[in-house]
């Protein structure tokens, strides 16, 4: 079986009895057919003619969003994705900015820019809180865990949460955590409608996708102290651009895009791939196939 995968030193070293591997990068694409492509960090541009590749059956995306994928997939090549490379650190990533916030660590790094000594009664601690978890899958199960040390009180909305439970439990939240993933019925889902039935002073996390949140609705909630800030690791638009209003918010924490990194990322999606590549050699359906209705 030949499979493309990314031109990376810990790719290079891959070894799976069967395999052929075929490297792609964007100063070189290797020539030939190939039954499977491993796509992650792929150059722009070069996406589309991968995902037609000659004789392409499947596709792995490293990612746990498939949204870059999903509508641009040729008719019968089986799509799979890799939550569980992610799952862990976006969870960190979430509790690790539901600390900051409560403890004011994003002021007293503003001060601290500004040498200045600024003490506040203002902060909290998790005790007690009420988290939503909205896009309640495999990050909201180890989020839950990760929080109960801390007291709070986790609810988790999925998709197939009534309405009224919904609301209910937005009415009440602390936190509101987007988890959701980018589609056409999520897109804008945290609009000023959703932001006002928020309690005053909640806070949002959005890492999920940018375009879950209605960024003008958004600013004017943040602007009007009806929310209490936000932790924002995904942006609409994205990047987000110098000058943009958001930059500006003092109660908004923003990281760029980089929830599931770490250090050992690379490495990790590689043995991902051996392992992955080892499942289908044995003639087993590895881990993470997207059915077509879940492709959006
Ligand atoms: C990152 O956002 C991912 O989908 O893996």
């Amino acid at each position: 079986m030949r499979v493309l995968v990314p031109d990376l030193p810990e790719f290079r070293e891959l070894r799976v009895e069967g395999v052929e591997f075929a490297f792609y990068s964007a100063e070189q694409l290797p020539e030939g057919e190939a039954e499977g492509l491993v796509l992650w960090l792929t150059p722009p541009g070069l996406q589309g003619q991968l995902l037609n590749w000659p004789g392409l059956k499947w596709v792995l995306t490293l990612t746990a969003g498939i949204e870059h994928v999903a509508g641009a997939l040729p008719e019968g090549v089986t799509l799979y994705n890799a939550h569980r490379l992610h799952d862990r650190a976006v969870a960190v990533h979430v509790l690790a900015g539901m600390l900051a916030a409560a403890r004011g660590l994003h002021r007293f790094r503003d001060a601290q820019q500004e040498g200045r000594w600024k003490r506040t009664l203002d902060l909290g601690t998790l005790d007690g809180a009420r988290v939503v978890i909205w896009g309640y899958g495999h990050i909201g199960k180890i989020l839950e865990d990760l929080l109960r040390p801390f007291s709070a009180k986790v609810t988790g909305i999925r998709s197939r949460t009534p309405d009224a439970e919904r609301d209910a439990a937005l009415a009440e939240a602390d936190w509101v955590v987007l988890l959701l993933p980018s589609t056409p019925e999520t897109k804008g889902i945290v609009n000023a409608d959703v932001l006002a039935r928020l309690k005053p002073g909640a806070w949002l996390s959005n890492q999920g996708r940018g375009d879950l949140i209605d960024t003008d609705a958004l600013l004017a909630a943040l602007e009007s102290g009806h929310l209490g800030g936000a932790v924002l690791d995904v942006t609409d638009p994205e990047p987000l651009p110098e000058g943009h209003p958001l930059w500006q918010q003092p109660n908004v924490i923003i990281t760029p895009h980089i929830a599931s990194t770490t250090r050992d990322l690379i490495r990790r999606g590689a043995d991902y791939t051996r392992a992955f590549l080892t499942e289908m050699q044995a003639g087993r359906e590895p881990e993470g196939r997207v059915e077509a209705g879940q492709r959006y």
